[in-house]
């Protein structure tokens, strides 16, 4: 089959500037004519200017590119575009996901196993779906995480100039598409040839889980799963919030696992995720927790466990029982070099979290007597550690955990590193009925290493200017270095009072202005700062953090052992008066 390229005249759009996850907004706009592909012409016009792209070398080896997204609205649409400007701009092989599907792991997984050049990932990760509601695009690079700065400054620079893109047309077909014939619906090769250039296209339908199943393989001891679901103590309850991970959930859970059908639930992807937001956390997966609960469901798992929209965040619950971002990546970390055979094997060097992240992690790498990093918010901030072998699992209170498996947050991983610490603690060592659940694993983790109560106040949609003054107001309060009021609500004294800054212990590059910290001297730390990922005015976040190694008060319940913390910061900040705000939008 053959196809011609028409150039076609386009205007430069405002706006189409990316960070690491990519251009995000409303379908609506990526819905105006040549808005998709002004964007998607200036990442294929940007490349060939970026060293080691792949695309920089006119004899460099195959120039193939995975393709694939949350299955949210406009995910089809999109792919169908993306395909015809890539078959006319220098694009050897596009590697498509099955149904369009590939959650975001499993792109970063696909690159990395098969050395691509790079992935476009369609998703606004946990954001809402629908007509009314996100889309987004976003370029992976050859080590299989988002596009860093050396990137996107480019991609920017050609949205602002461009005038044509190039797309492949085939003039006999009735819409012009010359793969309107190719069906997405199962693995298959299919091969063209451009009539200008003479070159041949190929689109390859992936199977989208293979992969990274494959890889998942390698890391985690299946057999010894299987076992774990094997026994009849134990079930498990996995809720893909109609987003991309269902089909994974299924083919890893119930199909390699042995879990019951009914372990899965909102596991078909839906464009809209079902009307809801697609983000594993206690407000928005609420029927999920309360499914949890003994309380309110005497069948509840022993196991729960949500992912995102796109697949790179998680949550994890007992029964009746949350664990926090902050405690699974430390628990995590704790458990394994036991429980996880690639870490067993591959050895564990380091771990990091990023600054709000609480610091209950800390305790664990210092027990191992292992590198600990602490970096602004952000995944990209974890790459260096990753890549340089100085840290091999990450995580941060936003719902992200990952290791050096691939370049971005994996959901489903974080789920299976939890699965593999039930089933080192039970598979052949508790009888039947004396299941040692998540509650007791990460209460004993507490009684070892102290227990670093955290919780996270979000003041969405703020006056962007009022917000502003408040962390003005915050650095005045910093420079004048009086913290009585701080100091006699906590009891301790403050021993660092700043605006954190990181420097990269790889690359050496400085991240100024990444939130303003108090920490005490008890371990006890009141953190602010402006969320990076707001799209309306700005959200605040307050992060409080207590850290307690008396047992006695070690099982309080969160709200109630950081009120104090909460009141007084709230105090000093004079979030109220600066924002107008009484309560926050949202608690985790
Ligand atoms: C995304 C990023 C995370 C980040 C989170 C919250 O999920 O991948 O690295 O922690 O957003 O960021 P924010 O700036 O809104 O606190
Ligand atoms: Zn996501």
């Amino acid at each position: 089959m053959e196809f011609d390229i028409k150039t076609v005249s386009v205007e430069p759009f405002e706006g189409q500037k990316t960070g690491t996850s990519g251009l995000r907004k409303k379908v609506r706009v990526f819905q105006q004519p040549g808005y998709l592909e002004a964007f998607v012409q200036s990442v294929f016009c940007a490349l060939p200017e970026i060293p080691g792209s792949g695309f920089d070398q006119p004899s460099a080896e195959e120039r193939v590119l995975v393709l694939g997204g949350d299955g949210r609205y406009f995910n089809k649409e999109a792919i169908r575009n993306i395909l015809r400007l890539a078959a006319a701009n220098n694009v050897n092989r596009v590697l498509v996901g099955q149904n369009g599907l590939l959650c975001t792991p499993a792109v970063s997984a696909i690159i990395r196993r098969r050395n691509l050049a790079g992935g476009i990932i369609l998703t606004a990760s946990h954001n809402p779906g629908g007509p009314e509601a996100d889309f987004g695009i976003k370029y992976n690079t050859k080590d299989g995480g988002p596009a860093p700065e050396s990137y996107t400054d480019v991609f920017y620079k050609w949205t602002r100039q461009i005038r044509e893109y190039r797309i492949a047309v085939d003039p006999s077909t009735a819409d012009g598409d010359p793969f309107s014939e190719i069906s997405l619906e199962r693995p298959r090769v299919y091969e063209f040839l451009s009539r200008d250039t003479k070159s041949r296209f190929v689109i390859e339908v992936i199977d989208s889980m293979d992969d990274y199943v494959s890889l998942l393989k390698e890391i985690f001891d299946f057999q010894m799963l299987r076992e774990l679901f094997r026994r009849s103590d134990f079930s498990m309850l996995f809720d893909a919030l109609h987003g991309v991970t269902g089909p994974y959930g299924k083919r890893i859970f119930v199909e390699e696992l042995g879990a019951a059908p009914e372990s899965l639930r909102n596991c078909q992807p839906l464009e809209d995720f079902g009307g809801g937001h697609p983000d594993p956390n206690l407000v928005y997966a609420a029927d999920l927790v309360s499914r949890c609960d003994p309380k309110q469901n005497p069948n509840a798992p022993q196991f729960g466990a949500a992912s995102d929209g796109d697949g790179d965040r998680n949550m994890v619950l007992g029964r009746g029982f949350f664990v926090t971002p902050s405690d699974s990546l430390a628990v995590i970390v704790a458990y394994a070099k036991d429980a996880i055979p690639y870490f067993r094997k591959g050895g564990l060097v380091g771990a990091a979290r990023s600054m709000p992240t609480a610091s209950a992690v800390d305790k664990v790498t210092a027990k191992l007597k292992i590198n600990v990093f602490e970096t602004p918010t952000g995944w990209k901030y974890f790459s260096n550690l990753l890549s340089s072998g100085k840290a091999q699992i990450c995580g941060e209170e936003s719902f992200g955990t990952s290791s050096d498996h691939i370049r971005e947050k994996d959901g489903l991983w974080a789920i299976l590193c939890w699965l593999s610490i039930l089933a080192y603690r039970n598979v052949g060592k508790t009888p039947v009925g004396s299941f040692i659940g998540i509650q007791q694993i990460v209460e004993e983790h507490w009684k070892e290493y102290g227990r670093n109560f955290f919780t996270r106040y979000d003041y969405e949609e703020c006056d962007a200017v009022a917000a502003e003054r408040m962390m003005a107001h915050l650095r005045q309060y910093q420079e004048n270095g009086d913290y009585a009021v701080l100091e006699r609500v906590v009891g301790h004294p403050v021993i660092v009072a700043d605006d954190f800054t990181y420097t990269d212990p790889v690359d050496h590059s400085v991240a100024k202005n990444q939130g303003l910290r108090f920490v005490f001297a008890n371990g006890s730390r009141i953190v602010f700062r402006i969320s990076g990922t707001g799209s309306t005015g700005a959200t605040i976040r307050m992060y409080i953090e207590k850290f307690v190694q008396d047992q006695a008060k070690m099982f309080a319940d969160t709200a109630e052992a950081l009120s104090d913390l909460i009141h007084v910061a709230l105090q000093v900040s004079q979030l109220e008066a600066f924002t107008g705000r009484t309560a926050p939008s949202v608690i985790t």
